[in-house]
């Protein structure tokens, strides 16, 4: 059951395979990939975390259809999207002597996806790279569309490029070793795609969510290849996000400023964050009178049954409203000064708005702190 998506892309598209048995496929499935310039060899970057459940199985794969691989494990977790380890990435790769055809494969979450993508871009001034996702956030989202980046001191994914891989393998059954947690966090990224313009999907997962985080092979796949096929739709149409492609950032500009506050860490994952941000986004929507309250209600409930984040956690020191609205102005979608919104006139009817009004915005920010007594302070 391997679903396949094309981003297209003229002559760099790329596709996306969908299922679960992938990785043990990995290595037929880059073998027709790998040019005659580069000897046909890859380096793997990956994380600690993988190193112990799935690298082995990744390797013999690759050593399998008789690949030649290197690797570099990295440490878990956000930190590793830093300058540091940019540096000690392209280091290990050019220790290891690679060349221009060399592929990288990023077998990891959105950290190593991103970082990965990043150092392939850079590396010789750009080398070829393939996307190896092992969450549910990364295979639905940061996997796809050529978007890498490392955080800056000033904020998250403000330094990168666009670089798009030349294949994603998305394994669903790797997902059955992912933390509940992480699972969890990675649906809110598929929930927004019903949110931004697909009402049908959202009464799917209204009913088949539990089953998708319940791990059902068939609701996973599912989830997965609607979501990627909307994703492959928008950057197809609008790779640089020069217009639509800035609909995927729905509750992101809320959830940036929520990590930003909340130290990147335990307190907050990313997608437990958009999963808050969501919800405010509706929330605002509803505040300036553009989206019946019934459709963020629906949301809220959708979230509230799944045990998704829709209240902000308490934050030691306590969350600022001032603070959080200081950080929507950092976020790359500013231009000329004025913050572009992701709204929404209901459920799948998402918008881009330049024209926030900013008290309607403090009511809303000051509302959720207090909403979840925590502020505002
Ligand atoms: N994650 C949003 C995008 O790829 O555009």
């Amino acid at each position: 059951m391997t679903a396949s998506i094309s981003v297209a892309l003229g002559d760099r598209s790329y596709d996306i395979l969908i299922g679960p048995g992938l990785l043990a496929e990995a290595g037929a499935r880059i073998a027709p990939l790998l040019g005659a310039s580069g000897g046909g060899r890859v380096f793997v970057v990956t994380d600690e975390t993988l190193e112990s459940l799935h690298l082995e199985a990744l390797k013999d794969a690759l050593d399998g259809a008789g690949i030649e691989n290197h690797g570099v494990v990295l440490p878990a977790g956000e930190q590793t999207k830093s300058f540091v380890h940019l540096e000690s990435l392209l280091d290990a790769m050019l220790d290891a002597g690679c060349e221009r055809g060399t592929t990288i494969v990023a077998f990891g979450g959105g950290v190593i996806g991103d970082l990965a993508g990043f150092a392939a871009s850079v590396l010789l001034r750009g080398v070829p790279f393939i996307q190896i996702p092992s969450t549910l956030l990364a295979q639905v989202d940061s996997s796809v569309g050529g978007k890498t980046a490392i955080n800056a001191r000033q904020g998250k994914n403000l330094i990168g490029s666009f670089h798009q891989p030349r294949l994603v393998l998305a394994d669903t059954g790797v997902l059955r070793t992912l933390p509940p947690r992480e699972l969890k966090a990675g649906y809110a990224e598929v929930v927004k795609y019903g949110l931004i313009d697909d009402p049908a999907f959202f009464d799917w997962l209204e009913v088949h969510a539990p089953a998708v985080l319940a791990g059902h092979e068939g609701a996973v796949v599912r989830a997965v290849e609607t979501s990627c096929r909307a994703k492959a739709r928008i950057v197809a149409a609008d790779e640089r996000e020069s217009g639509q492609r800035a609909l995927l950032n729905l509750g992101h500009t809320f959830a940036h400023a929520l990590e930003a506050e909340g130290g990147y860490g335990e307190l907050l994952l990313h997608g437990e964050a958009v999963s808050i941000g969501l919800l405010l986004a509706f929330d605002l929507s509803v505040e300036l009178g553009l989206c019946p309250a019934e459709d963020r209600d629906r949301l809220r409930r959708h979230l509230d049954l799944l045990g998704m984040p829709a209240d902000l956690p308490p934050l030691p020191g306590g969350w600022d409203a001032d603070r959080l609205i200081a950080h929507f102005a950092k976020d790359k979608k500013v231009r000329d000064g004025r913050v572009t919104f992701v709204l929404a006139r209901g459920i799948g009817q998402a918008f881009l708005s330049p024209d926030v009004p900013a008290p309607a915005l403090r009511r809303v920010v000051e509302r959720a702190l207090s909403r979840a007594g925590v502020g505002p302070r």
